[in-house]
């Protein structure tokens, strides 16, 4: 499917014009005095996530140039695409189905769309192992011999099912501990494995390619402190979460769970990748994760791009990425349960979005990703918030809170309050400002920001959470023209390591670069 690239589409340069002639001066305020219908107007509701966008630096003006620049870039037909098996991962030539994880078994008289009956024998075997990595993580649940859970993984691997774990900790009902090993950095495995018992671990080498060095090199520990404190069945204290089955078995790892080339690193939590969570929260809140996920698939799959949440939080991506030129986007969620989100969004935008060509692998003459960052609420505040509210930089900020707390309130008398109250206080201050002479004590207000509310913090409303996120970095990378799933730029770092390892031991300088070599001599002496 040909698309015209964004910056070649009419509606390019009528947002560019009206940039120049209003959009760059828009008042916040201002629009409110206006339209006393903005907050309904600019928030959205969609499964499990209500939206308020009011707080963002758009008008029904900009509102509809951008929904005609998705339009003009075939934004419909390129997700259309993506939700009927096409293989818009080019440069790996792949489909894009990560979706499909989450879809319940669709039987073949079901009036479900068209588009899922296609790709009926995938989703057969999607439920086929989702059903047998369930069985497994309820019989790892109750199995009162195993006490410590540790996944070894990095990446995809690592982040989502650690965010979730996290994020889920309320829903916990085992009280088996999980823990998360991912740096090549040995002192991370060393202090998780320093209070374990082989006998009581249970290791799941998580991933999809069964060949990354970080996770292969502590696997091989692990195996190697495994047998060296006397563990003997490797067969029943380690199992693999892979695509590559063959790799696993010839590790020794006889108990595997599958998944298939098209499911992105960054997109596997809804695989066997999520079995930490599972083994965490059992099969059924598992499948609420999933069920959550996938009404958030079906309000992006068919509501009209006017009342499509991802929709407009990714074109808001671009108008403020291309237009207003703010380089990053803080995410500030106001639960503590959501602290490791900011790090899963980092993977997820900025490992899909992070390119430099289009599709074809041309140049691009706009920018792509911003950088995204972020800690919980209320640290935040008391770190880099003084930047949000009066740097030179105008930096969007994401806000997600949750209505209801986790804790019973009576434990924790006021808490819950006072965290509603500083997220809601922040995103009024960053619009509001404070005039006080244009000295220290001045806030120039007019910063945006989105609030992102969730009933309560559940496996379903997670699922809904990062399905959103998922398709609003589909929406931006599709207006950009570029392919959100592969990651090269990852490459040539990985490649130079190999090259630099045995150059440690050897001391051999020859061909490197000055700075390399003066480190390299450093580090010998
Ligand atoms: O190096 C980047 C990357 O390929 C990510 O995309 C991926 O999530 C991570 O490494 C881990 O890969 P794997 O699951 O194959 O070990």
């Amino acid at each position: 499917m040909t698309r015209l690239r964004c910056d070649q589409t009419s509606a390019w340069p009528a947002l560019q014009a009206l940039y120049a002639a209003s959009g760059k001066n828009f008042d916040l305020k201002a629009a409110f005095a206006a339209d006393p219908d903005r907050f309904a107007t600019f928030s959205q509701g969609a499964p499990h996530v209500f939206a308020d966008l009011s707080k963002n630096l758009v008008d029904a003006g900009s509102q509809t140039l951008l929904f005609e620049l998705a339009r003009e870039c075939r934004l419909e037909q390129h997700r259309d695409a993506m939700f009927s098996g096409e293989s818009v991962n080019g440069t790996e030539k792949r489909a894009v189905m990560h979706f499909l994880l989450r879809n319940p078994p669709v039987a073949q008289d079901d009036d479900e769309s068209s588009a899922i009956k296609k790709i009926a024998t995938e989703l057969t075997q999607v439920h086929a192992t989702l059903d047998a990595m369930l069985a497994y993580a309820e019989q790892v649940r109750a199995d009162t011999a195993i006490t410590d859970i540790v996944n070894i993984g990095i990446g995809g691997s690592d982040l989502g099912p650690q965010m979730a774990v996290l994020a889920l900790g309320e829903f916990a009902t085992t009280g088996k501990r999980i823990h998360f090993v991912s740096n090549v950095d040995g002192d991370e495995l060393a202090t998780v494995l320093k209070g374990l018992k082989p006998q009581s671990t249970l290791f799941l080498i998580a991933s999809k390619t069964f060949t990354t060095t970080e996770t292969m090199t502590n696997a091989h520990s692990a195996r190697r402190w495994f047998e060296a404190q006397g563990g003997r069945d490797v067969g029943r204290h380690f199992a693999a979460l892979t695509t590559n089955v063959a790799a696993a078995n010839e590790f020794g790892i006889s108990t595997t769970f599958g998944f298939w080339d098209w499911v992105g690193g960054r997109y596997s939590l809804w695989s066997a990748i999520g079995l930490p969570l599972a083994i965490a929260i059992g099969a059924a809140g598992f499948r609420q994760l999933l069920a959550g996920a996938h009404a958030m698939d079906e309000h992006f799959r068919t509501a009209p791009l006017e009342r499509n949440l991802p929709v407009r939080l990714g074109l808001l991506d671009v108008w403020y990425r291309n237009f207003h030129g703010f380089a990053s986007r803080s995410i500030a969620p106001y639960s503590s349960a959501l602290r490791r989100l900011p790090a899963y969004l980092q993977q997820l935008e900025m490992e899909s979005n992070g390119k430099r060509v289009d599709a074809d692998g041309k140049a691009l003459p706009f920018e792509t990703s911003p950088v995204l960052w972020g800690e919980p609420g209320t640290n935040g505040q008391h770190a880099y918030f003084q930047m949000l509210h009066q740097g030179t930089s105008v930096v969007p900020v994401e806000f997600v809170a949750v209505k209801t707390a986790a804790h019973a309130p009576h434990d924790l008398p006021g808490h819950h309050t006072k965290l509603l109250a500083n997220a809601l206080a922040q995103a009024q201050a960053l619009m509001q400002g404070k005039e006080d002479g244009g000295g220290h004590k001045h806030f120039p207000g007019n910063r945006p920001s989105t609030f992102l509310l969730l009933e309560r913090l559940t496996p379903a409303s997670l699922g809904a959470l990062i399905a959103l996120q998922e398709h609003r970095v589909f929406v931006s990378g599709a207006i950009w023209g570029i392919n959100s799933f592969d990651q090269w730029g990852v490459e040539l770092g990985k490649v130079l390591a190999k090259d630099i390892e045995p150059r440690l031991r050897s001391g051999d300088l020859s061909g490197l670069d000055g700075s390399t070599a003066g480190l390299l001599r450093k580090i010998a002496g």
